[in-house]
């Protein structure tokens, strides 16, 4: 089981439009895969459909260690998903400095063989314990960034929480940037490109996401860019970073 987490503390950068919808798009190219609602606020769910959000998910399995296969349910073209649950915040009120509780994660992840090979987390963009619990457990990250000079900015934190993370867990974090939300018509041009790759060589995907407006319209209905507009350059952009990242570095069988 591999397990990949849509990262980046700060909030509004695109980590559940992505998790959605590229979890959609591997569905559709022959990855099965789970997605975790790893965020109290439930977004993932609502963007799948599940407006009143479920009760039980991935609370039951830290609070009561329900089995992952215990609470998946199936939404789509071998999309499944773990809700946050009810509970979830009321877990996540825990004290960071709980060492045990930070890595609980990470202990039931390693005792579980999902029905599918991929875990998808969908994080939080404040709270502290989801977090370390997210950065100590998972393979992989996956950094949606803006393609501006906020996204440029951030970026020196992002990597000394990386680092921080992969000292602590004692073997390296993967990680990977996707660079969000950029002007269809100016796309990203090779200087600017080059400048971000420069600030983390060999970390960023080629494939970026454009900004779209449709990407907000699925979101509000509860369906993916796939179901509400199949042939769009966003459903392009998901298509071709689902293959990148296949080709490229998550192994995906
Ligand atoms: N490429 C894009 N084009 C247009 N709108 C986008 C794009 N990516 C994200 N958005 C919009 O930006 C808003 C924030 O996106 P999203 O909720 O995915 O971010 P987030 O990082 O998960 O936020 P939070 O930190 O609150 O969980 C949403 O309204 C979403 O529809
Ligand atoms: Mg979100």
């Amino acid at each position: 089981m591999q397990t990949v987490a849509v990262f980046n503390p700060q909030s509004g950068v695109g980590k559940t439009t992505l998790c959605a919808n590229l979890g959609h798009a591997l569905a559709l190219a022959g990855h099965p895969l789970t997605l975790v609602d790893f965020d109290p606020a439930g977004d993932l769910s609502a963007s799948l459909g599940l407006f009143r959000a479920p009760t039980q998910g991935i609370d039951q399995v830290l609070l009561e260690q329900a089995t992952l296969e215990a609470v998946s349910i199936s939404t789509r073209d071998e999309v499944h998903l773990i809700p946050a649950g009810s509970r979830l915040s009321e877990w996540a009120s825990g004290s960071i400095s709980d060492m045990e509780k930070g890595k609980l994660l990470g202990r039931l992840l390693s005792a579980e063989s999902s029905e599918t090979d991929l875990l998808l987390f969908d994080c939080p963009s404040n709270a502290d314990l989801l977090i370390a619990n997210i950065l100590l457990a998972v393979d992989w990250l996956l950094i949606p960034l803006p393609g501006d000079d906020a996204g440029a900015e951030s970026l020196p934190h992002l990597l000394q929480t990386i680092e921080t993370f992969s000292r602590a867990r004692g073997r390296p974090l993967n990680y990977l940037f996707v660079m969000n939300r950029i002007p269809v018509r100016r796309r990203l041009t090779g200087v600017a490109a080059s400048k971000f790759s420069a600030l983390a060589p060999g970390h960023f995907c080629k494939s970026v996401i454009c900004q779209s407006d449709q990407l907000e319209q699925a979101r509000q209905i509860g369906r993916t860019i796939f179901e509400s507009r199949s042939g769009s350059r966003p459903a392009s952009d998901f298509s071709q970073l689902a293959s990148e990242l296949v080709r490229r570095s998550l192994s995906l069988e």
